[in-house]
């Protein structure tokens, strides 16, 4: 079976079956998800599907991350309904750590919030939420001042410990290549990159 890890906006042809694609597991209007898709582009943020046989299988989107040069914020990772269970996810993503490498990017970020377990199996380690500007701190550290005041006491806060432990938060994941001869040069979606590097099963 030969695959192929392809950036979107160099196959328009495949733009409206991966709006589906992605709307069948995250809903959004169409519109919306043209506009975002249309994004992709031969710098970040670049959207990548996997084809097998010039069928789509699968997507995940890169952006890039300001503050951070040779890191990239992963979304959108999704492999079509029917296809599963095949280890097509591990080879959307071995592909796309493999583009990373080339380009320059030795760390990949992530967010879930379910699929912690695929990922684990596939390298990623736990690891601080980052914002544009890194790492962030403040959800961490906080500092809290008493004022004197003459006005009453308000009254304790409810206790929120049973809905917060049943509320999912956001898991933040990464997971930085092996590679210490990365490349360190100007990210390109490089079509031919992409379409030349093909797996067999
Ligand atoms: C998550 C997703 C991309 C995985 O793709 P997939 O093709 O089913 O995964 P693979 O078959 O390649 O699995 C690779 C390995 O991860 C394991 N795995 C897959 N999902 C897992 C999970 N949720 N928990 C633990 N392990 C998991 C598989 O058992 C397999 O292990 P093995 O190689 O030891 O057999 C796919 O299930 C999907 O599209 N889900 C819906 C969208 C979504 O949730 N995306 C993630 C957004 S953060």
């Amino acid at each position: 079976m030969n695959f192929s890890l392809v950036p979107l906006h160099k196959h328009p042809q495949y733009l409206q079956e991966c709006c589906e694609l992605l709307n069948s597991e995250w809903k959004r209007s169409l519109t919306a998800r043209l506009h975002s898709l249309k994004s992709s582009s031969d710098d970040l943020p670049v959207s990548f599907i996997l084809l097998q046989n010039k069928r789509l299988i699968g997507h995940l989107k890169l952006s890039s991350i300001p503050s951070i040069k040779h890191g990239c914020f992963m979304e959108s990772v999704v492999i079509r309904q029917t296809e599963r269970g095949k280890g097509f996810g591990r080879i959307l993503m071995q592909m796309c750590e493999d583009y990373c490498e080339k380009n320059g990017l030795n760390v990949i970020y992530l967010t879930t919030k379910g699929q912690e377990g695929f990922y684990k199996k596939l390298g990623f380690k736990e690891c601080l939420p980052i914002s544009i500007y890194g790492y962030s701190s403040n959800l961490n550290i906080s500092k809290s001042v008493t004022v004197k005041s003459s006005a009453p006491v308000a009254p304790p806060m409810p206790n929120t410990n049973n809905i917060l432990s049943q509320v999912k938060i956001k898991t933040h994941m990464n997971k930085e290549s092996k590679n210490d001869q990365s490349r360190w040069y100007v990210v390109k979606a490089n079509a031919s990159i992409c379409v030349d590097k093909q797996r067999s099963l």
